[in-house]
């Protein structure tokens, strides 16, 4: 994070002010003179210290939501509700965020944190996290569907995905229903494979994330640490 904004998240006021603070050499990142307000750093691995005074290094958060449809996987938003304002009051602390973005009509399992690095690494393409969905489609799932899935869905514009593992679970004209797992998250990615295969996804919601599962106990707009 930048220390300019983790100043202020930790209370030393508005960006200005932290400015000031930055300027008048009263900031050191591991004893060493901060002279930037955009340096990169992490208060978990080093030692900031204000004025001769080592900043308090938050503690970490992790809340597992059960987001209902309709609502946003965002920090804000100016029109609709964010899963972020779903935290109970007395949860909501600065630099909570949900990992990543599920559509506002998608539901099922966000996690909200406060550590940055482990949403970085949960949606780095480098790590592959697997991500299970429950999907409702408009019409037939053919035998050939999951082999389909399996080869790596190809979108309009020549986007290539990678292999993802489809579950028939029941199959008619009017509707169908499926999980699937993917291990990337390109936008709208499910929907768009599924209209690959010539179908459209009327209900999308997802039941894992990585080593995370949805909690049947939850209710949706409901979560827990
Ligand atoms: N894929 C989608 O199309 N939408 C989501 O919300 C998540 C995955």
């Amino acid at each position: 994070m930048r220390l300019d904004k983790l100043l202020g998240q930790a209370g030393y006021g508005s960006r200005n002010q932290v400015k000031k603070l930055i300027r008048s050499r009263q900031v050191y990142v591991d004893g060493i003179l901060a002279e930037q307000d955009n340096l990169n750093v992490d208060a978990s691995l080093q030692t900031i210290t204000v004025s001769g005074k080592e900043l308090e290094h938050a503690p970490e958060v992790y809340y597992l939501m059960n987001k209902p449809s309709g609502v946003v996987s965002a920090r804000k938003d100016k029109e609709h509700q964010t899963v972020i304002d779903l935290i109970k009051p007395e949860d909501q602390r600065e630099g909570l965020y949900p990992v990543g973005r599920l559509d506002r009509d998608t539901e099922g399992l966000v996690l909200i944190t406060n550590n940055g690095p482990l949403g970085f690494a949960m949606l780095h393409p480098r790590y592959h996290v697997a991500k299970t969905y429950y999907v409702e489609v408009n019409d037939v799932l053919g035998p050939d569907a999951p082999a389909f899935f399996e080869s790596g869905v190809v979108f309009e514009d020549g986007t290539i995905c990678q292999s993802a593992q489809l579950e028939v679970l029941s199959s008619a004209s009017d509707k169908s229903c499926a999980r699937i797992t993917i291990s990337e998250g390109k936008f709208h990615q499910v929907k768009k494979m599924f209209l690959a295969i010539g179908v459209k996804v009327m209900t999308l919601k997802r039941l894992s994330f990585g080593p995370f599962t949805l909690d049947p106990q939850l209710a949706p707009g409901e979560s827990r640490p």
